[in-house]
């Protein structure tokens, strides 16, 4: 019986991956970069590439990491023409509606047999605070008084790993939490403890946390009446890790101890490597992570080749999104870092279509990056070919 884990460089897949070999299951795993032996590469946004993955498997560990249900109704198609048994992982919020409803009714109607893990907020979102921390400088948010039941990605991997190999979990619903809900302030303070280095709160108002929450959209408004209203009325603990898994669920303290590392100050060295090996293995967030929220980019603005300041990640993402907009990207090459002293270059060579045009090539470019305190503050751009834009 072969399992295809997707998401399986994720928080959640990655530990339902190791845990699945522990046990000796036959299993694949599905990523959009080549990865390892049991690695097929493959697209959720592009069905017919799911095919190779999916063929043979008996059971699929389903994510759907995207903020709307377009698309998920022909790979929930193909999973179904090929597979006996799903377990997707949902959202506790998926009993009020949105896309993790939407993708649960679809399977819901597929003739799989499907178990739902709705987990709630995952401690892998303090992440947001890790380059602040790193830095020694105040974790910003707004409602840091809001109480968060946050759940360890490797409760819901252990519940994933149960609802995948046992019986009885078809036609199951899972609401998973954390074992007590805290304080965003607290989980601040328990990073630090963990760290071995005191981290400070601030708080946002609510007009500039909406500012800063440009990709979320329609969501973002709802998400920030959500956060107040979970001051008064904390979010609730939810026994279903214990009762599945015979043992209670992680704490945050637990959370935050295994995670110490990823917000400690590191020297410019470890920072070049662990960004350099983000952006290998394709992880973007893991990245960004090693990034001041106020890191600043000096590069070109769209196509005219002047190259401007942006300062902060949003604005950062916005204007890679424009200078990406008509570039099908197929790979990218690394080389580097090449450290010295606080600074560091990494080479990017991109393969790439220009859409309008159909035309294949490759552009490269040289970002040489500036490290302080433990996180990179700026980065300047150089085109050494010009990209297709
Ligand atoms: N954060 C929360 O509080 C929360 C709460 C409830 C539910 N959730 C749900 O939990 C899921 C996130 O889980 P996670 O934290 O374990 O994931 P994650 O660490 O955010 O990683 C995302 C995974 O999705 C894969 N992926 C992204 N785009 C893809 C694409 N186009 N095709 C194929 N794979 C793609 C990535 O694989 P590659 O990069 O290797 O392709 C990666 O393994 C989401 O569906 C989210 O809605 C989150």
């Amino acid at each position: 019986m072969t399992i295809l884990v997707t998401g399986a460089t994720g928080n959640i897949g990655r530990h339902v991956v190791a845990g699945l070999r522990e046990r000796g299951h036959a299993l694949r795993t599905l990523s959009r970069f080549p990865g390892g032996p049991d690695s097929v590469t493959g697209d959720l946004t592009d069905p017919a590439t799911l095919h190779s993955a999916l063929s043979g498997t008996d059971t699929v560990f389903l994510l759907w990491p995207f903020m709307s249900a377009d698309g998920a109704a022909e790979v929930v198609d193909v999973v179904a023409r090929h597979a006996r048994r799903v377990v997707y992982v949902s959202a506790l919020s998926a009993e009020n509606g949105g896309v993790w409803k939407e993708v649960e009714d679809l399977i819901r109607h597929s003739g799989l047999e499907w178990t739902f893990l709705r987990p709630g907020g995952f401690a892998t979102n303090t992440f947001e605070w890790a380059s602040a921390i790193r830095a020694g400088q105040p974790a910003r948010m707004p409602y840091t008084q809001a109480s968060r039941s946050l759940i360890h990605e490797r409760d819901i991997a252990d519940v994933a790993i149960l609802a995948l190999t046992e019986d009885g979990h078809t036609g199951r619903t899972y609401p998973l939490t954390g074992p007590s809900a805290i304080t965003q302030a607290e989980q601040v303070h328990i990073i630090g403890t963990a760290v071995g280095r005191p981290a400070t709160v601030e708080e946002m108002s609510r007009e500039e946390a909406r500012a800063a929450m440009a990709g979320w959209g329609d969501m973002a408004d709802a998400a920030l009446d959500y956060w107040q209203s979970i001051i008064e009325t904390p979010e609730p603990v939810l026994p279903t890790v214990e009762e599945l898994t015979g043992r209670p669920a992680r704490s945050f303290t637990q959370w935050a101890h295994d995670h110490a590392d990823d917000f400690r100050p590191l020297p410019a060295s470890e920072v070049a490597e662990q960004y350099v090996a983000a952006f290998r293995a394709g992880r973007m967030d893991a990245a960004t992570r090693l990034a001041a929220s106020d890191v600043v980019r000096v590069a070109p603005l769209e196509n005219d080749g002047k190259h401007v300041e942006l300062r902060g990640l949003t604005e950062i993402m916005a204007n890679a999104e424009r200078l990406n907009r008509d570039l099908d990207i197929h790979g990218v090459t690394v080389d580097g870092p090449f450290v010295q002293d606080d600074r560091f270059a990494v080479r990017f060579s991109f393969d790439v279509t220009h859409k309008p045009t159909g035309q294949r090539t490759t552009s490269a470019k040289m970002s040489l990056y500036t490290v302080a305190g433990g996180v990179i503050t700026r980065e300047e751009v150089f085109y050494l070919d010009p990209p297709a834009i």
